[in-house]
């Protein structure tokens, strides 16, 4: 793994120590749940999802542990229909550990593995408002030297009367240069 300096280094510092990344299993559903709760704007969805997402998808999700406690959360799968795409679903960090470049590292900790070794493009939805999100993206984006295409994709309607914002799609690439081998 060769993430560009500058960004590999900021992150090293900063992430406290003591952190555990790890694979999500189906112990962690609940948990996982309810850190899901305490992140706002992020869709609550139900105990069963996360026990799916933690039973399904454990290769291409990640957990950060600290003291036992999961402090940081990502659900990804990879694109059915495009083999070379990691759709990043949902990224928690608790508020306890935020502007420590969690959200970057674990990005770049699940691109480690060997599961991802084809993935050439992240996509994801942002909100309009979401700039920690976006500033996120951008860096885990800066890390790889890839550029970031932004595009209309889920408006706001589509949500019915929830009164959800538009979610336009990230798309972030190319990734594959510099994988883990
Ligand atoms: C978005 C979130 C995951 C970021 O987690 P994090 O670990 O604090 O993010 P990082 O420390 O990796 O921050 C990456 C960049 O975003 C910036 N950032 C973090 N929070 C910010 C905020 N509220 N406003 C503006 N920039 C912010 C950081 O300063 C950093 O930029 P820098 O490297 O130039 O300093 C976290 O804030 C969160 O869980 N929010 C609630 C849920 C959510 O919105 N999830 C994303 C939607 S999928």
């Amino acid at each position: 793994m060769t993430i560009k300096d500058q960004t590999a280094a900021a992150r090293a510092i900063s992430v406290p120590a003591g952190l555990v990344f790890r694979k999500p299993t189906r112990q962690d559903g609940y948990s996982i749940y309810k850190l899901i709760k305490q992140c706002p704007p992020l869709d609550l969805n139900s105990t069963y999802t996360y026990l799916l997402l933690s039973e399904h998808f454990a290769d291409s999700c990640i957990i950060a542990e600290l003291d036992n406690e999961i402090v940081g959360y990502i659900s990804a799968y990879i694109h059915p229909d495009k083999n070379d795409v990691l759709f990043v679903w949902q990224v928690a960090v608790h508020s306890k550990a935020r502007g420590y470049g969690l959200g970057t590292t674990m990005l770049q900790e699940l691109f480690k593995r060997s599961s991802m070794a084809n993935i050439r493009f992240v996509e994801t939805t942002v909100g309009p408002e979401n700039k920690a999100s976006r500033k996120m993206f951008a860096r885990f984006a800066e890390g790889f030297g890839a550029s970031v295409k932004e595009r209309e994709y889920f408006e706001s309607d589509l949500f019915g009367p929830q009164n959800h914002e538009d979610e336009n799609l990230l798309r972030i690439g190319p990734v594959g240069e510099t994988h883990a081998a």
